[in-house]
């Protein structure tokens, strides 16, 4: 194995600067880089035992820089332990990043497909896709004849420098990948190659175009999985204005892949998340026969408020299980985290032009809330400090339009609005929201949408209330986590 010198550096600098990380705004059940920045997770799978995600990570800054393959393993999906840098940005092909891809395991072999990105220093850059492995899952070795796929496997209609982020796959007799690429027309698409054995690769087709959907330059970070008897295919859509990033946003697409001619017919698509938050999505099966799916929780044109000060910058979401329900993405936070609630709360009341308040102290909780509200009437959940009420974060939905809002003012947002439409059954709406020390992950409706967001709160929110305009009937369960 190639004794790396980049590989080393990465190490050694990760443990003489983890502990000057600035600990306000760390997560506690969020894969976040030890210092330095991550974006996406990569290769995430259950491999000997534990589940491993890698992800997108420069440790010397906090901000994008040629990217190394960060490494972390957990029991549970909720709590990761780092491991040593698994690439390093040290080859030819692959100098100026490894960048993202995928994990698949063979005869109890570890084996990561990812790309190696180059510049040419003249704003021209390639990208390839390669091969590397492990035994025991932590040291890797890269393939001597990287790249598996070079620029003369590409075919004519596709773009020579965008053509990353390989999720790789089984599927009968062949190994697969999917691609993202894009058209000559500047517009983005998902290529699919297969392998019979990882190394040689052939071309089968342009799988979708972006044509009739979203608009995007390029759709990253492709995935393609079964569920429930249907192909859902996940991707992430980057849209430039000359060189600022103005769109990077999740959607989904569900429909049929013909794998024999290689088209994926959409039959329906939506948005995968609807925070602000969200990003590179990729998902695995585990040994429990559960599809899981992980994402970056910020995307490219976000604002890292820890970029400054604070030598961190870039966190992962909690895993979410997914199920289809009349063809849409259902999402869950996965189970593992309910074993860390703790000291229950439970209210049941009918409220009628009031408020309830609910103080708490712990960094991190999970709020379950079904409402049922009455004809006209409405309610509004809002998380917030006692000391500082100009920060908080609102919920409330707006019954004429079918419309839940949430409302953020903290460090980063003032008056931020998002919202999502929402068709409740018989005036109810079930809320759970998952709340770290700068993130918050609202379930609405059980999982059929979710909205992933950051928050920078000046001061600890310690305080929840929930209010009336009419009358509301409130469930309310609230749990401490103790991670
Ligand atoms: C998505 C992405 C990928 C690329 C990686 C580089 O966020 O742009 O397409 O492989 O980030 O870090």
């Amino acid at each position: 194995m190639k004794n790396s010198v980049s590989l080393k550096q990465a190490m050694q600098y990760i443990s003489e600067n983890k502990s000057k990380v600035n600990s306000k705004y760390r997560l506690k059940f969020h894969l976040m880089g030890e210092c330095g920045w991550i974006n996406d997770p990569n290769g995430f799978i259950f491999f000997n035992g534990v589940y491993h995600c890698f992800f997108q990570y420069n440790p010397f800054k906090p901000f994008w820089g040629p990217t190394y393959w960060g490494h972390a393993v957990s029991k549970d999906l909720v709590k990761w332990e780092h491991l040593p840098v698994a690439l390093a940005p040290d080859e030819e092909y692959d100098r100026d990043g490894c960048f993202s891809g995928s994990a698949i395991e063979i005869d109890g072999k570890l084996y990561i497909m990812y790309t190696g990105h180059i510049e040419d220093g003249a704003g021209n850059y390639y990208q390839r896709q390669c091969i590397a492995w492990s035994i025991d899952g932590i040291k890797f070795e890269k393939y001597f004849r990287n790249p598996v796929i070079d620029k003369n496997n590409i075919p004519q209609e596709a773009s020579k420098r965008d053509f990353r982020d390989p999720k790789v796959f089984q599927k009968g007799d062949f190994y697969y990948a999917v691609i993202a690429s894009q058209s000559k027309e500047g517009k983005g698409q998902i290529l699919l190659y297969r392998s019979r054995d990882l190394l040689k690769w052939e071309y089968v087709n342009t799988i979708v175009r972006n044509e009739n959907i979203v608009e995007g330059d390029i759709w990253e970070c492709p995935d393609l999985f079964e569920l429930e008897e249907k192909d859902v295919l996940l991707f992430s859509v980057q849209q430039k204005e000359g060189d600022k990033i103005i769109r990077s946003e999740a959607f989904y697409c569900v429909g049929k892949m013909d794998f024999e001619k290689g088209v994926f017919k959409i039959n329906s698509y939506e948005k995968l998340d609807w925070g602000k938050y969200f990003y590179a999505p990729q998902t695995t099966m585990d040994e429990k026969g559960r599809r899981l799916m992980i994402a970056w929780m910020d995307n490219w044109n976000c604002p890292f408020p820890t970029q400054e000060g604070h030598n961190w910058a870039g966190a992962l979401t909690l895993p979410r299980e997914l199920y289809l329900k009349n063809s849409r993405l259902i999402m869950e936070p996965v189970r593992e985290i309910k074993n860390y609630r703790k000291d229950e709360i439970s209210i049941e009341r009918i409220i009628n032009d009031e408020t309830i308040y609910l103080n708490f102290e712990a960094e991190c909780i999970d709020v379950e809330i079904d409402l049922v509200f009455m004809p006209k009437a409405e309610f509004e959940i809002s998380i917030f400090s006692k000391n500082l009420l100009s920060n908080s974060v609102k919920i409330w939905y707006e019954s004429v339009y079918n419309k839940l809002k949430f409302i953020i003012n903290d460090l980063v947002f003032n008056n931020e609005i998002q919202e999502v439409d929402i068709f409740p059954l018989e005036d109810k709406i079930s809320l759970r929201f998952l709340l770290d020390k700068s993130s918050i992950e609202i379930f609405v409706n059980k999982g059929e949408k979710v909205l992933t967001n950051r928050i920078y709160p000046l001061e600890k929110y310690d305080m929840l209330s929930i209010s009336s305009k009419g009358k509301c009937e409130v469930k309310l369960r609230k749990w401490d986590l103790d991670l």
